[in-house]
C-alpha cells in the first residue's frame, strides 16, 4: 500500500470511528459492536504504524478513548490512566509472554489473572484517608469530575481504615477500579423501567457509564452500580505504587482499608497459569454475577513491572486477553413463527447469519408478539444479536438510524402454520396461541423437551427425526418412543441402519434417569430443572405426585400457589396420570434422590481456594453440593474443611490460623468417591 491509499483509508476509519464514538458517548445509543469498534481501531493503528506521517493529534488514537464531557468540571489524573493493548488469540498472548521474556529473561514469571469488568474506569483520591474526588478516565489524562455520583455508590468507601498489616497510608492517594453494574441488578431496573413504560436499557456496561454521568446525583443514587478497585494511581509523592513490591500485595492492602476487590483475582505463574486462568474464567463467564469482556494478565511484581514500562498508551506488563465477542451486528431476513409445546407461536426472526460467542447464529427468538412490538424488529432490519453461554441468541436491538424505509413490518398469521387451526391472542396480546388440540407441532415440541439434555438426555432426537416420527403416526405419546424398533426406524426417510441402532441404544441408556430430569422431562408448565430438582427431593415417587393437592405442593421449597395449581392440574389429568404410567410400563424407571443427609460432606461448608488439577472450581462445587455439602467463599469458624489446590494463597492462611481441616486435591478427590 502507498502512502496516498493509506491516507484515504485512514480517514475513512478516522471519520466511523468519530461517528461511533458520538454515538455511544453523546448519544448514548451505538450502532457498532465493541467488536467492530476494535476492529476498526487496530487496522488504523496497524495503518499509523506503517506509515508514521499518518499520526496526527486528531486521531482516534491518539486518546485512550471518550473525550471527557464539559458537563462536567474537568479533572486532570495526577499520573495518567492507561488503557490496556489487547490479546484476542492465543497466539497473541503467546507474543505477549515472549515480550515480558524478552525483557524479564527466561525464569518463569508470576502473573495476576483478573475477570475484565465490563464497565467505566474510575479513579477516587483519597486525603487523610477521606474520599475526596472521584472521577472517570476521561482521556486518560483529563477525566470528569463525578465525586457526587461516586459517593451514591454503596460499595464505594467514603473513608478508609487504617490497615493492622502493611504500609500506613500517605497523606494522599489515589485507588483505581471499575464502577459495574451487575446483571441481575440490570435486570431489576430493566423490570421497573417495564412497569413504569421506560424504554429499556441495551446492556449494563452503558447503562453503569451512563449512570455515573448524570448531572443530577439522585439518578445515580438511584441505579444499583458496584465497583471493584484493582490499582493504585499514585502513593503520596510517589508517581509508582509505593511501597509495594507486589500488586497482590497492594491488592491485599486495598481489601484491607475496606476496598472492594474482586475475589476472583488469582496469581498464577507462567503462561501455563494464565491459560488454565482463561479456561476457567471462560468456562464460568456466565456463572459470575457480572458481565466480562475477557481477562486482565498483569505482571505481579513491581519492579518487573517498571522494567517492562509503556508503549503509546499502554503498559508492556499488562494486556487484556479477550473473550470472543457475545454481541453482532446482522441483518434481520425474516421473521416466522415456531409453535411450541405448549401451542405458543413465538415469532422467530431469520438472519444473516454471523459469528457470536464462538458461533454461528442465524436465528434469534423474539419471545412474543408484545416483546416483537416493543422492540419494533421488522423485515430488513439492522440489529445487534446476543448470545450468552447456551442461551438462546435474541435481538437486543435495532439500530434504526440506518433504516431505509423498505423495512417491512411483520404481521402475524391467523392460523397455526403447522396444523391451521385458528391462531388466539391473549388478552394482554402477550401470547398468540394454536387452538388445534391435535396440533403435531405441540407433539413434536413436546418430544424434543422430553429428550431434551436437562430431560431424559436422549441423544439423537432432533427436528428431523422427531418431526418424521410425528407425522408418520408411529409417536403419539412419549412412551411410544421406547417401542420403535429397528424396522420401524430404517423404514423412515433418510435412516440408515447405523443411526437407527444409535438412536435405539439411546433410548436404552436413557431409562433410568434421576427422578428430577424425569419430572423436568413431563414438560408441565412452569416446572423448570430448579422446580423438578425441589418436586424429586421432596416427593422422592413420581406416583406420591399424583394425589398431592395444592396445600402438600405448596410445601415444596420455591413452590407458591399457583405453580402448585399448574403442577396438581398436571397430574389430576387422567390422561397425563396415563402417559407417565405407559413410561414406567415401557421400562422408564426413574431413580430416587441420592440420601444427602449422611456422608463425609453432608450439612459441611467447605471453601474452596487455588487451582485444582481435576476439576474446574464450578465442577468441585457441584460435587459436593451434590452430597449434601455447602461451598462458601471465605474461611471462618464455621467452615469444616478447606480445599487447597495449587495456588492457594491467604485462605489457606487462615485456614491454618483458625485451625480448620485442610485437604489437598488427593484427599479431596478420595472423599468425593468415599461419598458417591
Ligand atoms: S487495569 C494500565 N484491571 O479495562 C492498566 N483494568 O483498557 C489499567 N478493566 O480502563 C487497567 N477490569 O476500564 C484493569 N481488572 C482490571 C480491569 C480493567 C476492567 C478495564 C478498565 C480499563 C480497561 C483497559
Amino acid at each position: 500500500m502507498n502512502l496516498e491509499t493509506a491516507r484515504s483509508r485512514a480517514e475513512e476509519l478516522k471519520q466511523q470511528i468519530a461517528r461511533a464514538d458520538h454515538r455511544y458517548y453523546v448519544l448514548d445509543d451505538p450502532e457498532l459492536t465493541d467488536a467492530e469498534y476494535d476492529v476498526l481501531v487496530r487496522e488504523l493503528q496497524a495503518l499509523e504504524g506503517d506509515f508514521p506521517a499518518l499520526r496526527t493529534a486528531d486521531s482516534p488514537t491518539a486518546r485512550v478513548a471518550g473525550a471527557p464531557s464539559e458537563k462536567f468540571r474537568p479533572v486532570t489524573h495526577r499520573v495518567p490512566m492507561l488503557s490496556l493493548s489487547n490479546a484476542f488469540s492465543d497466539e497473541e498472548l503467546v507474543e505477549f509472554d515472549t515480550r515480558v521474556h524478552k525483557v524479564l529473561g527466561p525464569e518463569e514469571v508470576t502473573y495476576v489473572c483478573e475477570p475484565k469488568l465490563d464497565g467505566l474506569a474510575v479513579e477516587l483520591t483519597y486525603v487523610d484517608g477521606q474520599l475526596v474526588e472521584g472521577a472517570t478516565r476521561g482521556d486518560g489524562n483529563v477525566g470528569e469530575d463525578v465525586t457526587a455520583n461516586l459517593r451514591t455508590i454503596r460499595v464505594v468507601p467514603l473513608a478508609l481504615r487504617r490497615p493492622a498489616d502493611g504500609p500506613p497510608a500517605p497523606p494522599r492517594f489515589e485507588v483505581r477500579g471499575e464502577v459495574f453494574l451487575r446483571r441481575a441488578d440490570f435486570a431489576r431496573l430493566n423490570a421497573r423501567r417495564e412497569k413504569e413504560g421506560e424504554p429499556l436499557y441495551v446492556n449494563p456496561r452503558n447503562t453503569a457509564a451512563g449512570s455515573l454521568r448524570q448531572l443530577d446525583p439522585a439518578i445515580t443514587a438511584a441505579r444499583p452500580l458496584s465497583f471493584f478497585a484493582y490499582e493504585l494511581g499514585g502513593w503520596g509523592d510517589d508517581a509508582g505504587t509505593g511501597p509495594f513490591t507486589r500488586h497482590t500485595e497492594k491488592l491485599a492492602w486495598l481489601a484491607a482499608a475496606g476496598c472492594p476487590v474482586n475475589p476472583e483475582n488469582r496469581r498464577v505463574q507462567g503462561l501455563e497459569g494464565v491459560r488454565a486462568a482463561y479456561g476457567d474464567f471462560l468456562a464460568r463467564r456466565h456463572a459470575l454475577a457480572y458481565d466480562v469482556d475477557g481477562m486482565v494478565v498483569k505482571l505481579d511484581g513491581e519492579d518487573a513491572r517498571r522494567r517492562l514500562g509503556q508503549v503509546s498508551r499502554s503498559p508492556r506488563w499488562a494486556v487484556a486477553y479477550k473473550f470472543a465477542p457475545e454481541e453482532a451486528r446482522t441483518k434481520v431476513e425474516s421473521i416466522e413463527v415456531n409453535v411450541g409445546r405448549t401451542g405458543a407461536l413465538t415469532p422467530v426472526a431469520f438472519l444473516t447469519p454471523v459469528q457470536v460467542g464462538g458461533v454461528t447464529v442465524s436465528r434469534a427468538t423474539l419471545h412474543n408478539p408484545l416483546e416483537l412490538k416493543r422492540k419494533d424488529v421488522r423485515v430488513g432490519d439492522q440489529v445487534f444479536v446476543r448470545r450468552a453461554g447456551d442461551v438462546i441468541p435474541e435481538i437486543v436491538k435495532v439500530i434504526d438510524s440506518v433504516r431505509t424505509g423498505d423495512e417491512q413490518e411483520y404481521v402475524f398469521p391467523e392460523r397455526c402454520p403447522v396444523c391451521g387451526a385458528a391462531a388466539v391472542m391473549d388478552e394482554d396480546g402477550a401470547i398468540l396461541r394454536c387452538t388445534g388440540l391435535d396440533c403435531p407441532a405441540q407433539l413434536q415440541a413436546r418430544l424434543q423437551h422430553f429428550a431434551s439434555r436437562g430431560g431424559m438426555d436422549i441423544e439423537g432426537l432432533g427436528d428431523k427425526l422427531a418431526e418424521q416420527l410425528v407425522e408418520s403416526g408411529q409417536v403419539k405419546r412419549a412412551a411410544d418412543l421406547y417401542r420403535l424398533d429397528l424396522p420401524t426406524l430404517t423404514g423412515l426417510e433418510r435412516m440408515g441402519e447405523k443411526s437407527a441402532q444409535n438412536f435405539l441404544a439411546a433410548l436404552e441408556r436413557s431409562k433410568h434417569p434421576p427422578l428430577r430430569r424425569f419430572l423436568y422431562a413431563l414438560g408441565i408448565r412452569h416446572v423448570g430443572e430448579a422446580t423438578a430438582r425441589a418436586l424429586a427431593d421432596h416427593f422422592k415417587d413420581v406416583r406420591a405426585l399424583y394425589d398431592a393437592d395444592v396445600e402438600a405442593l405448596t410445601r415444596v421449597k420455591d413452590v407458591g400457589p399457583e405453580m402448585a395449581k399448574v403442577i396438581g392440574g398436571f397430574f389430576a389429568e387422567e390422561k397425563n396420570r396415563e402417559g407417565v404410567e405407559a413410561l414406567l410400563a415401557a421400562g422408564v424407571s426413574p431413580q430416587p434422590p441420592e440420601d444427602t443427609s449422611r456422608g463425609p460432606f453432608a450439612g459441611k461448608t467447605v471453601v474452596l481456594t487455588g487451582t485444582l488439577g481435576a476439576l474446574t472450581r464450578e465442577q468441585a462445587k457441584e460435587e459436593v453440593e451434590r452430597r449434601g455439602g455447602k461451598v462458601s467463599g471465605s474461611v471462618s469458624r464455621k467452615t469444616d474443611f478447606v480445599v487447597a489446590g495449587e495456588e492457594s494463597g491467604s485462605k489457606l492462611k487462615k485456614a491454618a490460623e483458625l485451625g480448620v481441616r485442610v485437604l489437598d486435591e488427593r484427599a479431596f478427590l478420595d472423599l468425593l468417591a468415599a461419598a458417591s
